[in-house]
C-alpha cells in the first residue's frame, strides 16, 4: 500500500521568472543522488529547463507520465465543486498497473548520473495544462494518481513554472518548499503570492523555506533586497547563493555544479555549491524539524 511519507517531494516554485528555480531544482537533485538517494528530477516546467542543465533536450517524458496519470480523472460531463470520489482513487493509490509502469519506463531518462532519472519538459506541457483547465480535472485528483510514480525513489524534485494547474499540482505533491528568490529584484511580493498560494490550497509541506540567489555582495541592490528578505523570513531562510559566473556558464556545459570545473575552481562557484549543500543537508533531508524547533533553534 502506498505510503506517503516514504518520498520527500522537493517543489520548487515562485511565481516569478528567473530567479534561479530550475538551477536550484536541477543542482539540488543532483546532489541528493551524490548522497546515494534514488531520485526523480520531474520538470512541470513547459520551458524544459531541467533536461537542457542536464546537458538533454528537452521532450515529452513528463506530459506523458502525467497523460497516463489523467486518464482516469478525466470526467467530461463532471461540474466544477463536485467532490472527489474517494473510492475512485482507490485502485490508482495502490499502484501502477502494468501497463502504466511500462509507460513510465518508456517515458523516464536515465540521466548518466548515478541514481538521477528525469521526466523532461516540453511545450507540449501547456497543452495538457489547458486541457485539464478545459475538462476541469483538479490537480489534487491528478496528484493522487501521480503518486505511485513516485513510490520507487527516495526523493523526487519538481521544477516549476508559475501558472494554475501545474503549479499547483507541484505544490499538491510538496513535502517540503523551496522559494527561491533572486536579491537582484524585488520579489517580496511574489514571495507572499507564492505563500498564499501554498496556505489556500491547504499544503502540508513543512517547511517552506525561502533561498535568496543570484546575490552580488557589494552590490546596493542585492543587499538591500537580501536584508528585506532576512526581516520578512529570518525563520525559513536558507544560506544565500551568490551569483557566479561559473554557476551561469553550467548550462552551456549541460554540466551540473558537482561536475564542473570552473565552478570548483572559482570563489563563487564554490560558495554557490556549499549554500546549495547546506540548503540540502540543513533543510531538506528528514530530520530538519528537529533542528527547527528543537534545542539549539532560533536563528
Ligand atoms: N548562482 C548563479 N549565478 C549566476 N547565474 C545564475 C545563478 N543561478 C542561476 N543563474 C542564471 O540565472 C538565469 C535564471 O536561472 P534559472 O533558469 O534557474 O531561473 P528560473 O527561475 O528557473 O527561470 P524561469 O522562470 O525562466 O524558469 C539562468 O541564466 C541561470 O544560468
Ligand atoms: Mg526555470
Amino acid at each position: 500500500m502506498w505510503d506517503e511519507d516514504e518520498v520527500d517531494v522537493f517543489t520548487f516554485t515562485l511565481n516569478k521568472g528567473g530567479v534561479a528555480k530550475s538551477t536550484l531544482a536541477v543542482n539540488v537533485a543532483h546532489k541528493l543522488a551524490l548522497m546515494d538517494r534514488r531520485v526523480l528530477l520531474f520538470d512541470a516546467d513547459p520551458q524544459g529547463s531541467a533536461a537542457t542543465l542536464l546537458g538533454f533536450d528537452p521532450c515529452d517524458s513528463s506530459v506523458k507520465v502525467l497523460r497516463m496519470a489523467a486518464v482516469g480523472a478525466v470526467h467530461p460531463l463532471r461540474g466544477r465543486h463536485e467532490p472527489t470520489d474517494r473510492h475512485e482513487l482507490d485502485d490508482t493509490a495502490a499502484g501502477l498497473s502494468q501497463e502504466q509502469a511500462t509507460a513510465v519506463q518508456n517515458a523516464l531518462i536515465h540521466t548518466g548520473r548515478h541514481g538521477l532519472d528525469l521526466l523532461a519538459g516540453s511545450a507540449e506541457l501547456r497543452a495538457f495544462e489547458r486541457e485539464m483547465l478545459e475538462r476541469r480535472v483538479r490537480p489534487r485528483e491528478l496528484a493522487e494518481r501521480l503518486r505511485p510514480v513516485f513510490a520507487p525513489y527516495d526523493a523526487v524534485v519538481i521544477d516549476t513554472h508559475p501558472g494554475y494547474f501545474l503549479q499547483e499540482l507541484a505544490i499538491l505533491l510538496a513535502t517540503r518548499i523551496v522559494l527561491p528568490v533572486a536579491t537582484e529584484f524585488l520579489v517580496l511580493r511574489e514571495v507572499r503570492e507564492t505563500l498564499a498560494i501554498v496556505e489556500a490550497l491547504g499544503c502540508q509541506a513543512t517547511p517552506r523555506v525561502v533561498t535568496p540567489t543570484l546575490y552580488r555582495a557589494g552590490m546596493n541592490e542585492s543587499e538591500a533586497n537580501y536584508d528585506l528578505l532576512r526581516q520578512s523570513f529570518a525563520q525559513q531562510l536558507t544560506p544565500v547563493v551568490p551569483y557566479s559566473e561559473a554557476v551561469k556558464q553550467c548550462p552551456s556545459y549541460g554540466e551540473t555544479l558537482w561536475e564542473s570545473d570552473q565552478v570548483r575552481q572559482s570563489a563563487t562557484g564554490r560558495a554557490a555549491q556549499a549554500a546549495i549543500e547546506a540548503l540540502v543537508v540543513q533543510w531538506l533531508l528528514p530530520g530538519v524539524e528537529e533542528v527547527l524547533f528543537g534545542v539549539g533553534s532560533g536563528e
